[in-house]
């Protein structure tokens, strides 16, 4: 009867389709697998192939003939990459292709917010729908293994949980301008050092349990329709042709129906890139990186390579509709999308969202004497010393680099918020990189001073000990070696000399606030001698207003770390048991093997397994206000295999100011078959509560979340027993806990 039916219907379809004057994979009407096939059915070989690889920096080829469009990508996951010309990394010259710069992904981490994520994707694919680009090259979601990484502030921090839960609707917001967000750079490129060669060995339970987490809620929570390869091998495959990532895992598994775009010049052979789930092949020229030609596509491992393996019978052509399919459901689901939003550019409502990020991103690390907020009746003049005060960020890092339209400074947002009422003083400090270009886009800026580092200190001194307050606004910068892409930094230490300036302001004032500009953890020997230090991020366009929101008291701060800021390198997994940078083999592969022998044991993971104390812990921010937590009370302390427990927990705010807390549930399985760690993120609540008032939190408790990876099996497990839920304001500061048991063991196949 069922295949009555099915034959009944589909003679309709055709019928109507014989009788419509618009062609199936034109008709709106009709589902995108209809007009999928009904494409590829009128597609010649030699246009399949065009649709695999590139045909110029950043556009592949369409079907003229069937008015199919080509498809355009852009970087980057901060801000819409300015045009460059169509085969070179030379800009193009546009003068109408400005963008906001939002606030760099660590610090939309630094929200906990998943709202602020949603708003960032709408207004990022708002910016790439006007820009006509159908899909955008991020977001990125690579865990911070080590805080060397040097593409860590693209990143969302160090635990699976945090991105996962921010990484989905940021996925939406994109897609919900009828632009792909391509989630990168999957998977284990958590390292910029040797980035092209080097072999990930980790164990399945660290890749399933840490490093896949946030691609897996993408693509399964999220919808992404687009996933980017990355640069690096695992299992001796280049991940961007990785049988085990693509086919078994992300296709297999987890059934993502999207395109694999390759990173640029990620594709290394023909053969697995045929076989092994790469479906878009992008890059600069012949080997898609080094030296080529004017037309060098052709020379493209999914180009004409493969035309001939296929002329020759060599090949067959499953693959290739596969690949045709994936693409073709891209472009309906976007250019050809002809209901799809038209999209804005640096539109007020976008810098409004800039600015609120990050204000909600910034984390206010240590306030003591409630030195902040800057009173401005008490105070007359303020110091503003330190390079990253004036220094422009968004230029530079490497592809997420970009065209603002304007990016106003800590030293301009200080100006502005203080001003009127305070004489600000400003003095370098130091001399760190003065350089302000990228790929053709300039800062404008002269950074270039002659003086040396006695005669910068001495000036900042002597501003420091005529002010008010001293602001030192310094950290890392978006040069090589610091927060850049294709290099890692050296060490953990702030660069250029600015520990020995920070100790001489501390001694010259005590009202002394370090803003530490970084996307990643930085060493504070002076942290003791500071009494007030904000970690800031890279904010993008609103960077001064957002930062002087927070100094002001305008906005109360409320962001909390998404990565551990340890005590030193060693007490990092991939620096005490891993193995970073990694060996380079002597076989004259040229592969680096890079074994992540932590497992399992990243970031507070770690520290909490080696009882070791860091310099902040993750999940850690301060408000201007300040809040009680009561007793956590739980539903029932018995759980079964399919049912669900509540834990309720009260928050007051017990002071004198609205304020955001972040309330963090972990769960620690108290006895279990395989080592785990001794909690784990698993929910988390960002509430505004009133002076006086208290927010009932509450937490909804699965069996699923208390599962750990079994690589045994190959499947996840929860085992019967006890387990203690933590309630806590950082990974280190617990205020509650209660225990509960799993009645029964439960568990279910890897993809769910
Ligand atoms: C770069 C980056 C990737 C970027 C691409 C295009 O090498 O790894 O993130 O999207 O190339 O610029």
């Amino acid at each position: 009867m069922k295949k009555l039916l099915l034959s009944v219907a589909l003679m309709a379809a055709c019928f109507a389709a014989a009788t419509s004057s618009v062609p199936v994979y034109l008709d709106e009407q009709r589902s995108i697998e209809e007009r999928v096939e009904d494409a590829l059915s009128r597609m010649t070989t030699e246009e399949k192939i065009a649709m695999l690889h590139a045909q110029s920096k950043f556009s592949s080829a369409g079907v003229a003939r069937l008015g199919i469009p080509e498809i355009w990508t852009t970087d980057g996951p901060h801000g819409i990459r300015p045009e460059v010309l169509w085969d070179k990394w030379k800009q193009a010259g546009w003068t109408n292709d400005s963008c906001v710069a939002f606030p760099a992904l660590t610090c939309l981490a630094a929200t906990w917010n998943p709202d602020m994520a949603l708003l960032y994707g709408k207004s990022i694919g708002e910016e790439a729908r006007y820009r006509k680009k159908d899909i955008l090259l991020g977001p990125g979601v690579n865990i911070y293994r080590t805080p060397l990484n040097g593409r860590n502030f693209e990143y969302m921090g160090e635990d699976p949980c945090l991105a996962s839960r921010i990484v989905v609707p940021y996925v939406k917001g994109v897609q919900s301008n009828g632009v792909a967000a391509c989630v990168k750079h999957y998977a284990l490129n958590n390292q910029e050092i040797n980035r092209h060669t080097t072999n990930a060995i980790v164990d399945d339970r660290a890749l399933y349990e840490i490093y896949l987490p946030a691609f897996k809620a993408a693509v399964r929570d999220g919808g992404a329709w687009a996933i980017m390869g990355s640069y690096n091998l695992y299992k001796d495959q280049h991940a961007c042709h990785n049988r085990y990532l693509l086919n078994d895992i992300l296709k297999g598994e987890w059934g993502f129906d999207g395109v694999v775009v390759s990173d640029w010049g990620g594709a290394h052979d023909t053969d697995q890139a045929i076989a092994n789930g790469l479906d878009m092949e992008f890059g600069t020229w012949t080997d898609g990186l080094s030296s080529g030609t004017g037309n060098a596509y052709d020379n493209y491992h999914l180009a004409m390579p493969y035309l001939r393996l296929i002329k020759e019978g060599k090949v067959g052509t499953k693959e290739l509709d596969d690949k045709v399919r994936r693409i073709l459901r891209l472009a309906f689901r976007t250019n050809m999308n002809t209901r799809r939003p038209f999209g804005s550019l640096c539109s007020p409502e976008h810098i409004a969202a800039a600015r609120r990020i990050g204000e909600e991103g910034i984390v206010l690390l240590k306030n003591d004497r409630n030195l902040l907020p800057i009173d401005t009746d008490r105070v007359k003049r303020i110091a503003v010393i330190g390079e990253n005060a004036l220094k422009m960020m968004t230029v530079g890092g490497g592809s997420s680099s970009l065209k603002a339209k304007y990016e106003l400074s800590p030293l301009e947002g200080i100006r502005k918020r203080f001003g009127d009422k305070s004489e600000i003083v400003y003095a370098r400090g130091y001399v760190g990189d003065t350089s302000g270009e990228y790929n053709g886009v300039v800062t404008g800026q002269n950074l270039n001073d002659g003086r040396t580092p006695d005669e910068l200190l001495a000036e900042a001194v002597e501003a420091a000990g005529k002010a008010d307050v001293v602001v030192f606004v310094g950290g890392l910068n978006k040069a090589a070696h610091q927060d850049c892409e294709d290099s890692d930094r050296a060490g953990l230490e702030l660069p250029y000399g600015q520990d020995r300036v920070i100790a001489a302001l501390a001694r010259t004032n005590k009202n002394l606030v370090v803003v530490n500009i970084s996307g990643n953890a930085v060493a504070m020997p002076w942290v003791r001698e500071v009494p007030a230090i904000i970690q800031a991020w890279y904010l993008g366009t609103e960077c001064g207003n957002a930062l002087a929101s927070v100094l002001s008291g305008d906005v109360n701060p409320s962001g909390k770390l998404p990565m551990t800021f340890p005590a030193a390198l060693s007490d990092v997994g991939a620096h005490s048991a891993g193995d970073y940078p990694g060996t380079p083999r002597n076989d004259g592969s040229g592969i680096t093997d890079c074994k992540y022998s932590e497992g399992i044991f990243v970031g507070y993971r770690w520290t909490d397994r080696n009882d070791l104390k860091p310099l902040f812990p993750f999940g850690h921010g301060l408000s201007y206000t300040t809040f009680r937590y009561g007793k956590p009370a739980v539903s029932s302390d018995r759980l079964t295999a399919d049912g669900t427990i509540t834990i309720r927990v009260p928050v007051s705010n017990t002071g004198d100011r609205t304020g955001a807390e972040v309330v963090q549930l972990y769960l620690k399985d108290v006895e279990s078959s395989l080592p785990r760690p001794v909690k784990e993120l698993k929910d988390f609540r960002k509430v505004t509560i009133e002076p006086g008032r208290t927010a009932e939190v509450e937490f909804e408790i699965t069996p699923d979340q208390l599962m750990f990876f079994d690589d045994g099996k190959h499947e996840w497990v929860a085992e019967a027993g006890e387990f203690v839920a933590l309630i806590g304001s950082s990974s280190s500061d617990i205020k509650g806990t209660v225990k509960f048991k799993l009645l029964s063991g439960t568990s279910k196949p890897a993809g769910r």
